[in-house]
């Protein structure tokens, strides 16, 4: 169990995704973001199965454990999430959310995550609507909204799908986080902000640019 705590909900938070970062490099990725004044960083964790894509499990993120002091918000795009969740706590996850289409018993999950003094958070995809997740979101520490159809970085944001934000706030409240991913950039930062969501995952708007930090900071005033 670490120190490290889930940022009160209501701050803006910037929340650089690995996905489209230099894989090779990790732990310099993870310094130069950390420089930036982030507090959490998104790791993307893909099955080749719920998703039809590969990337990393809980030795590569316990080894940038060692390199990082940043809150690790995991993103299981896995098809058995329970199996693993014990795994990538051990490996120094701080929050992780799982996917409602592949969980029958949400709750017992998030019991669990809390059990194990990890935050917990659940996700739906562009095509789950938000009554999917209405009774068990209250019970959560952050909601997902995916405004990609998961699996790959640098796709383009849905903005039709990214109203589902305002029904989510509406049932959470201001105390938990409502986090968007996929696509987010400095020109639609302003809209997922009025909709109500608080932590901004970027990908391919950070790491596709040589200055990292200028691009962080390019959200962050887009966001105020
Ligand atoms: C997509 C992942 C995202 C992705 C976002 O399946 O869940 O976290 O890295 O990347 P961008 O910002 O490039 O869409
Ligand atoms: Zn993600």
């Amino acid at each position: 169990m670490s120190d490290l705590r889930l940022p009160k909900a209501g701050i803006i938070e910037v929340v650089p995704s690995i996905l489209s970062a230099d894989f090779a490099q990790l732990a310099d990725e993870l310094a130069v973001i950390e420089s930036a004044g982030v507090s959490m960083v998104h790791l993307d964790i893909m099955d080749g199965h719920f998703v039809p894509n590969i990337t990393i499990g809980p030795p590569v993120v316990a080894k940038l454990r060692q390199h990082s002091k940043l809150f690790f918000d995991c993103h299981l795009m896995i098809s058995e999430p329970d199996k693993y969740i014990e795994h990538f706590v051990e490996a120094g996850a701080n929050h992780i959310t799982f996917h409602i289409e592949v969980v029958d018993e949400p709750q017992k999950l998030i019991d669990k995550l809390h059990k194990l003094g990890c935050t917990a958070g659940i996700c739906v995809n562009p095509d789950t609507p938000v009554q999917r997740i209405e009774k068990i979101a209250p019970l959560c520490d952050m909601v997902l909204v995916m405004t990609v159809h998961p699996g790959f970085g640098a796709q383009k944001f849905m903005s039709e799908v990214a109203k589902k934000v305002i029904k989510v706030r509406k049932i959470v409240g201001p105390d938990i986080r409502v986090e968007v991913d996929g696509g987010i950039n400095p020109q639609n930062t302003p809209t997922v902000v009025s909709y109500g969501a608080d932590t901004l995952v970027a990908g391919n708007a950070i790491f596709a640019k040589t200055d990292r930090i200028a691009a962080i900071n390019a959200i962050r005033d887009a966001a105020k």
